[in-house]
């Protein structure tokens, strides 16, 4: 079920006065996960298109792009010309979530909704045939360094049930106060796509924070759900 387990550092938790090399120091991992936070979906304000430029030019990895935004219809484009490699946008804020997941995948790139913690599973029963990933949000989305609510787990279990019953196998990305200590757990419960700020860019050595959280994950997969 969990072929391959990817780890996506934040860097909304990089040092951005170096952030090239930052970039160079997570090349280790898989994806890089890029937060787009608008200050109105989110009671924050991270970074843009622009910013998105720079990173692609920065790194060889796939960057991949979270946008907590509200009215995501009038932004994915702009992610879509810099480079984004996938685009994941919240179902609270869309309105027309499946002409947006259709625009993402004419575009060529991967196409994914988020889920904030109080936002039911069920409610991509009618749309997860069309999904290349799920973001489970683990934490309420707008900072870094929040701790993981535990519901998170039995909910990662309820949407590996729904995927089953669809036959489909989309990712499942987590995404908030995931640390050495719990990313066994949520392996378990279904997810494969790791996303993780400050476990990463609080350590002093990101690569070896990388290659720590691979490995607890490889053994939260060999355990049963
Ligand atoms: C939270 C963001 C996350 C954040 C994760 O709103 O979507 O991607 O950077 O940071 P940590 O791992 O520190 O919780
Ligand atoms: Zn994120």
């Amino acid at each position: 079920m969990n072929e391959s387990i990817l780890i996506a550092p934040s860097i909304l938790g990089a040092d951005y006065t170096r952030l090239a090399d930052e970039l160079a120091q997570i090349e280790t991992a898989d994806l890089v996960h890029f937060d787009v936070m608008d200050g109105h979906f989110v009671p924050n304000i991270s970074f843009g298109v622009d910013l998105l430029r720079a990173v692609k030019a920065s790194t060889a990895l796939p960057v991949d792009v979270h946008l907590m935004v509200s009215n995501p219809e009038v932004q994915v484009e702009k992610y879509l010309d810099a480079g984004a490699d996938s685009l994941t946008f919240h179902y609270e804020a869309a309105t027309h979530a499946n002409r947006l997941v259709s625009l993402i995948h004419d575009r060529g790139a991967k196409a994914a909704i988020a889920l904030n913690p109080a936002t039911p599973v069920c409610l991509l029963e009618p749309i997860i045939d069309d999904l290349d990933m799920v973001l489970v949000m683990t934490v309420n989305p707008g900072f870094g360094g929040q701790r993981l609510i535990e519901s998170s787990l039995k909910k990662l279990r309820r949407l590996r049930r729904l995927c089953d019953e669809h036959g489909v196998n989309p990712r499942i990305e987590v995404d908030g106060g995931i640390v050495m200590g719990n990313v066994a757990n949520v392996v378990a419960s279904g997810a494969n796509v790791i996303v993780a700020g400050s476990s990463v860019f609080s350590a002093a050595d990101r690569a070896r924070a990388i290659q720590e959280l691979r490995r607890n994950a490889k053994r939260g997969a060999s355990k049963p759900l």
